[in-house]
């Protein structure tokens, strides 16, 4: 496997437009836009962005491109692209990180490996945000999902991204920096095929970047998940060859907030066959990313050490394969929860609950106090909320609300779903505590009603992702496949403890 991402150097600086010494200003331009505040830039071009804007050729429409030399000799850089921001007034922090990581494409395109991003105030956008979501924009370019092939050109990385954001913080910046480069781990991990990260090779990779990054590391083995008691993993892990591996990274900084320890729970499935229910085999090889939550909770999870959060955490994240061999579970059979709650497997496809379940339970048992589970859990949701929004599931309203704001700020858009009593009449069993599927009905919803019954009574939010994880298009801002939704969204949680610790 080759190297898929690499992180840039990434500083901010205060310097004049003419002093930027870059291969690339990348230049935010509004419609509407005549470029008043930079006559540097406007001198440079010779008339070139006036004459386009004239033309017709370039409006500052989202996404726009429009690359023009700067031969002046006013300005040090040699070329800007100007790239469409839509309208001012439009301009929010995830437009501004998709517009830096549109622009930081672009530049790596024409292989140029510095670039400058010029930040232009807009109201309503405050600086360090703003310098934060340029950073995570410019970092989450530096991303080839491409990693087997034998031939084809050479990839060239961005090496250097200056932010023209005036005076912040530097930890500012180096915090946007972290959660792009563990965003892109995280979409380096739900890329990898099948056959390359099993359960044991996804614990392994886990372990390696997490211990890097000054985390514990605990891989709980087949022996140890049976000591356990862990019957719903068991049940899942018995159709496959792999064994399977229950990952635990704990974070624990001296300075951390007394009585909090954050449970972030995610769906590792390394490949979802949909076992004895098996699934057509129409897109079933894109159930390899079905441990995209596991991803995400494992990025987070670095980047919380790496920013030395001053919160205890615990993530944890079941792994392992949904095959249909001959010992696998079937339809019909009764499982047993570490927790001792029974269950009735009516389809063998429902299993990310079930893995769910006794990992929930153990992070109870780690004596977490805040519970988050992400999971790439039912196509229903995709049906309900699309491709673009992630469903929110949980209880109280009031710590479902800070992870929706959490989302919101990390570029993760989520939206609250209800879990009335009502429903959980769907998942009735006649021989267990209850089944594991709620019918097509509602099934987002009876899905998150299962994982409930593994949360005790503690603050928690399910974060179902089967829609937002993939990308079948690429986008201007990002490529096809792995999306490393959620790493921002967990970290950006734990990092606003204070938003959330009275709850
Ligand atoms: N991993 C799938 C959910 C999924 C579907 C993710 C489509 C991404 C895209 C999950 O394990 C699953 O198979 N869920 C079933 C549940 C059903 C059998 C109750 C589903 O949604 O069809
Ligand atoms: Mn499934
Ligand atoms: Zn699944």
């Amino acid at each position: 496997m080759q190297n898929v991402h690499k992180t840039p150097a990434v500083a901010a600086t205060a310097r004049k437009t003419r002093d930027l010494d870059t291969d690339l200003l990348i230049v935010p331009v509004f419609e509407h836009d005549d470029l008043s505040d930079e006559p540097d830039l406007d001198r440079a071009a010779g008339g070139a962005y006036a004459a386009a804007r004239q033309r017709g050729e370039f409006g500052g429409k989202l996404f726009e491109q429009l690359l023009i030399p700067l031969t002046g000799g006013t300005v040090k850089a040699s070329r800007a692209l100007l790239i469409g921001a839509g309208p001012r007034g439009d301009v929010t922090t995830e437009r501004l990180r998709r517009i830096a990581s549109a622009g930081a494409l672009a530049a790596r395109q024409r292989r140029l490996a510095s670039v400058s991003l010029l930040w232009r105030p807009v109201d309503g956008v405050a600086t360090a945000p703003a310098a934060q979501a340029l950073a995570e924009g410019a970092v989450l370019a530096n991303y080839e999902g491409i990693t087997y092939k034998t031939e084809g050109p050479g990839v060239a990385w961005l090496e250097r991204v200056e932010l023209r954001v005036g005076q912040v913080d530097d930890g500012i910046v180096e915090r946007g920096r972290i959660l792009g480069e563990c965003t892109n781990m995280a979409r380096a991990l739900s890329n990898e095929p099948g056959n390359v990260l099993t359960p044991r090779a996804f614990a392994e990779r886990a372990s390696t970047l997490a211990k890097e990054a000054g985390l514990d590391v605990e891989l709980l083995d087949e022996k140890q998940i049976a000591d356990l008691k862990m019957g719903l993993l068991l049940g899942v892990a018995r159709g496959s060859d792999q064994p399977p591996r229950v990952i635990v990274l704990r974070h624990r900084p001296k300075n951390a907030r007394s009585g909090i320890v954050l449970g972030l729970v995610g769906k590792g499935i390394t490949f979802d066959t949909g076992g004895i229910s098996i699934k057509p085999a129409e897109n079933m090889d894109k159930m390899k990313d079905d441990m995209s939550g596991g991803a995400a909770v494992i990025g987070a999870m670095i980047a919380l050490a790496r920013l030395e959060a001053p919160i205890a955490c615990i993530g944890i994240v079941p792994a392992t394969e949904n095959m249909p061999g001959g010992r696998a579970m079937k339809p019909g059979d009764v499982l047993t929860s570490a927790e001792g709650k029974t269950v009735e497997v009516l389809n063998t496809d429902a299993e990310g609950r079930l893995i769910l379940g006794d990992a929930l339970w153990y992070a109870r048992q780690m004596g977490v106090t805040h519970l988050i589970d992400v999971a790439t859990l039912t196509g229903a949701c995709v049906v309900a909320l699309g491709k673009t929004t992630s469903g929110l599931f949980g209880r109280p309203a009031a710590w479902v609300e800070a992870v929706r704001r959490a989302s919101d700020r990390a570029g993760d858009r989520s939206w609250p779903m209800p879990i009335f009593d009502d429903y959980k009449e769907l998942l009735k069993s006649e021989i267990a505590d209850f089944t594991n599927t709620g019918g097509r009905a509602g099934g987002a919803i009876s899905a998150a009603l299962f994982i409930k019954e593994f949360v005790g009574d503690l603050p928690w939010v399910h974060i179902d992702i089967a829609g937002t994880a993939w990308a079948e298009e690429a986008k201007p801002y990002q490529p096809k496949g792995a999306t490393g939704v959620g790493v921002r969204t967990l970290a950006e949680l734990a990092l606003d403890v204070d938003a959330w610790s009275n709850l």
